[in-house]
């Protein structure tokens, strides 16, 4: 990978390394509902353990706001660490003000362990990239490897600052991440097409006008839909749409059309009177939606254009779920293009990659979450990437 060095170019025998993981993972009832994080990191505590290395586990969980909070405990995750890398992991509170009994901890600790250290937002010089935070983790570690992409957008003390301040690389799974973005958005197989959905233009401005100068194509699904929609002089009856951004969407297709980056957007909706699962529908041209209904999903034609449009295309980048997936049928528009990404990607037609809370969520429904070629656990990080700014923590790594 360009710019930075990966986990084979340090030497990890016997050393202790500071492992950035995203261990913010869901939780309820005490019990991690969704691991995949936690699977993403074992091939990098894998190797340091095979080199005898000490894995200190360096983590966020959730947002204390700077205070040491019960709620907010690392501790909580720890046996769920255990079960999924097979190996026994070791907690260690602190409260980042005095690391003492951490480095203790680690020293008495034979080759081979892996500790987890308590959430270091329990410290306010976290969220503030705060340096002599940064040189109190600095000082319980030989090496520090980042595997925290979806933490990559923070400028933290444990993300950022640290990264100078130790001989530092890019973990397995933040090299995976890299270099599949890489081959989505980066320098990617053309022709490339973006699909993005989601409930609202505002949130995703900055996403879709650096888009539209990068893909060649643009399919506009979900919520946002509409508001575009009405930009171009369509009734949307009572769907949701931004009605105040339609000079904003008329600026995206402008760019559009200056970079040759067709904007595709839904030309028939699944319109329903009540938001609910099962609610009566009926199919509407974008040019007849019914004044009281909303437009809930897009339609068959529409499903049969956006499908069309990613036959032709080599590269699929994706965030958003393109109508209500939450509640049915209106998922089906969401399910039938997902299924028809995978399948594509499964006779080697196409590279998919695709990223965000909702999106994985959406794509886990249509039970082909591991059909893309690549799905990012990140929300964030994902979309800030997709905007095409530079991500403070992977920035670091290519410093230092
Ligand atoms: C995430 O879950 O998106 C990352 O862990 C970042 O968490 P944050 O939004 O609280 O910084
Ligand atoms: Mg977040």
């Amino acid at each position: 990978m360009a710019g930075f060095k990966t986990l084979g170019d340090l030497d990890l025998k016997g050393k202790r390394v500071l492992l950035r993981a995203d261990l913010n993972v869901p939780v309820a009832d005490g019990k991690v509902t969704d691991a995949t994080r936690i699977e993403r990191i074992v091939p990098t505590i894998r190797e340091i353990v095979k080199a005898d290395g000490k894995v200190v586990l360096l983590s966020h969980f959730g947002r204390p706001k700077g205070k040491v909070d019960p709620d907010y405990s690392l501790e909580q995750v720890a046996a769920t660490v255990a079960d999924v890398t097979g190996h026994p992991v070791g907690f260690v509170a602190t409260d980042w003000v005095d690391v003492t009994n951490a480095q203790k901890a680690i020293e008495a600790a034979p080759p081979g362990s892996v500790l987890l250290l308590e959430n270091t937002r329990f410290h306010p010089g976290e969220e503030v990239n705060d340096v002599e935070l940064a040189k109190r983790m600095a000082s319980l570690g030989d090496l520090y490897v980042n595997d925290a992409f979806s933490a990559a957008h923070r400028a933290h003390a444990s993300t950022e600052a640290l990264a100078h301040l130790l001989p530092s690389a890019a973990g397995l799974a933040m090299q995976a991440e890299l270099e599949a973005l890489e081959a989505g958005l980066g320098n990617p197989r053309k022709p490339v097409i973006a699909v993005v959905g989601g409930a609202k233009v505002s949130t995703k401005i900055d996403l879709l006008e650096n888009l539209v100068t990068k893909v060649d194509g643009l399919i506009i699904g979900g919520g946002m839909a509409n508001t575009f929609l009405h930009a171009l002089g369509y009734g949307v009856g009572k769907s949701l749409a931004e009605k105040d951004l339609a000079e904003t969407a008329k600026r995206i297709m402008e760019t559009a059309e200056r970079h040759k980056c067709a904007v595709i957007l839904p030309i028939d909706g699944a319109v329903a009177w009540h938001f609910e699962a099962n609610a009566p529908h009926r199919f509407y041209g974008v040019d007849a939606i019914d004044p009281d209904g909303m437009i809930l999903d897009v339609g068959p034609s529409s499903i049969e254009r956006i499908t069309g449009a990613i036959d032709d295309a080599s590269t699929v980048v994706w965030n958003g779920p393109l109508g209500a997936f939450e509640i049915t049928p209106f998922d089906a528009g969401t399910v039938a293009v997902a299924r028809h990404v995978a399948a594509r990607t499964k006779a080697g037609k196409l590279v998919s990659v695709a990223g965000g809370g909702d999106t994985v969520a959406a794509l886990a429904h249509a039970g082909v979450k591991d059909d893309f070629t690549y799905v990012s656990t990140a929300g964030g990080a994902f979309l800030e990437w997709m905007e095409g700014k530079p991500l403070p923590g992977v920035e670091a790594l290519k410093a230092s």
